[in-house]
């Protein structure tokens, strides 16, 4: 699965380089990666709620709400309730992240649990219980653009181990620094699905950046 984030797209133009990725299941973005950040939780400052209540009125790609925010506790749900396909919050900011997961859950979304590339998956093996999505982040939170870091792919092979045993029931998500040069790599450590911002939004057409990145995930 390719899900672009638009956190590199054009934000006055949003509608249309969100329908730049649409079209037909399939042929479209699997998921539309959308990044909130608070300018707490991380350095920057994005979108929130009433952004992502007007992508869900213009497309039918499944979100993805990806929140680098403090207290998710608090603001998660909303995310789940607007209509948002799968919400993601982040280990180390969640106060009680079983019971987001559950919450987000209730409200009929799938819940996603983050981690930064310094937080260990060990400590959150029984919490992913949970949850329906692990995001491994490849990258520092907070901008677009940045280097892949591949000392993050043996907690995305782990965590395809436990899958594959049956010990954990996720998806395997990676986030940051994903291109033409990296995908394999991370698509040989496990991972469903992959998140590409500026590899999709800084091509001259992102659609077929997606299908290249589909392709090469997935020979
Ligand atoms: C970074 C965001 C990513 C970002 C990825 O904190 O979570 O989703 O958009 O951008 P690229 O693909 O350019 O690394
Ligand atoms: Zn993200």
């Amino acid at each position: 699965m390719i899900a672009p984030s638009i956190l590199s797209a054009d934000f006055a133009r949003l509608a249309d380089e969100i329908n730049a990725v649409g079209g037909e299941p399939g042929k479209r973005a699997d998921w539309l990666h959308v990044d909130v950040m608070d300018a707490h939780f991380v350095p920057n400052l994005t979108l929130g709620l009433p952004v992502v209540e007007s992508i869900l009125k213009t497309t039918e790609i499944p979100i993805d709400c990806h929140l680098m925010i403090e207290n998710p506790d608090r603001w998660a749900i909303g995310y789940a309730e607007a209509g948002a396909h799968n919400v993601t919050v982040h280990a180390e900011a969640a106060a009680d992240p079983i019971a987001i997961a559950k919450d987000l859950r209730a409200a009929g979304a799938k819940a996603g649990l983050s981690i930064k590339p310094g937080t260990d998956l060990d400590d959150y093996l029984e919490v992913l219980k949970h949850y329906d999505t692990l995001l491994v982040m490849s990258v520092e939170p907070g901008f677009g653009g940045q280097k892949f870091m591949s000392e993050v792919l043996p907690k995305a092979r782990k965590a395809r181990e436990l899958v594959d045993t049956g010990h954990l029931k996720l998806l395997v998500e990676i986030d940051g620094g994903i291109n033409a040069d990296t995908i394999e790599q991370a698509a040989e450590s496990g991972v469903d699905c992959f998140v590409a911002g500026s590899a999709v939004y800084n091509a001259e057409d992102p659609a077929k950046a997606v299908q290249a990145l589909r392709d090469q995930a997935a020979p």
